[in-house]
């Protein structure tokens, strides 16, 4: 993965915890990297490696770990650092979902060796939706629903998600149902 997903690992850990347990972190995941360049690929390995010393060293479940990680990359990363490319997604939460299928074209033109999950949405109603979540990568649901609250907080569109199948319980891939508050009508 892009060195941009190391370095948020980093800035959460870090922000929320200190300097010292991020070493500690590196130290215990066998990483022996100073600087992480974000355009620059390193192994999937290496930032599985790095989650797992996180749930050693911080104590936390790795699911509470995905969770505040996907929070943190919608909310600090990806507004931060790409506010353009967020805004083009939509002008509210369901628009954006909706729109999630050809975001990570648009991040590809930034990144072109992008190895993206694939997001599909079926169900849509004025006040909820099932978002398809498609990856190679195993392991991520957690951090897949932490990118929904990241992103009902990024609206201020109060929302919640359950995992109606998973992949890593034998379904084909992992759906989420997700439903918000809809916008008063006027
Ligand atoms: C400007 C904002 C964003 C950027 C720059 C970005 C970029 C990236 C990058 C670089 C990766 C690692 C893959 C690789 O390096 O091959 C990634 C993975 C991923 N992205 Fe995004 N992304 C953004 C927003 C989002 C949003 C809003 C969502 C969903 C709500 C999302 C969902 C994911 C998921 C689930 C993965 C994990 C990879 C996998 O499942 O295989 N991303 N993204």
């Amino acid at each position: 993965m892009y060195g941009l997903v190391n370095k948020a690992v980093e800035e959460l850990v870090v922000s929320n915890f200190g300097e010292e347990k991020w070493e500690l972190i590196k130290t215990k995941a066998g990483v022996d990297v100073d600087v992480f360049i974000s355009n620059e690929g390193y192994p999937d390995e290496l930032t599985y490696k790095l989650v797992s010393a996180a749930v050693e060293v911080l104590g936390l479940p790795a699911e509470e770990i995905l969770i505040a990680f996907g929070q943190h990359w919608v909310l600090e990363t990806a507004v931060k650092s790409y506010g353009p490319l967020m805004k083009s997604g939509g002008a509210n939460l369901k628009d954006f979902l909706v729109n999630l299928p050809n975001f990570h074209t648009r991040v590809a033109m930034i990144y072109p060796n992008l190895e993206p999950p694939r997001f599909r949405c079926t169900d849509v109603t004025d006040d909820g939706l099932h978002l398809h979540y498609h990856s190679h990568r195993p392991g991520l649901t957690a951090f897949v629903t932490g990118l929904i609250q990241g992103l009902g907080k990024l609206y201020e569109t109060p929302c919640s998600s359950t995992v109606l199948e998973r992949k890593d319980q034998g379904a084909d891939h992992d759906i989420f149902a997700i439903t918000w508050e809809s916008p008063a009508t006027s």
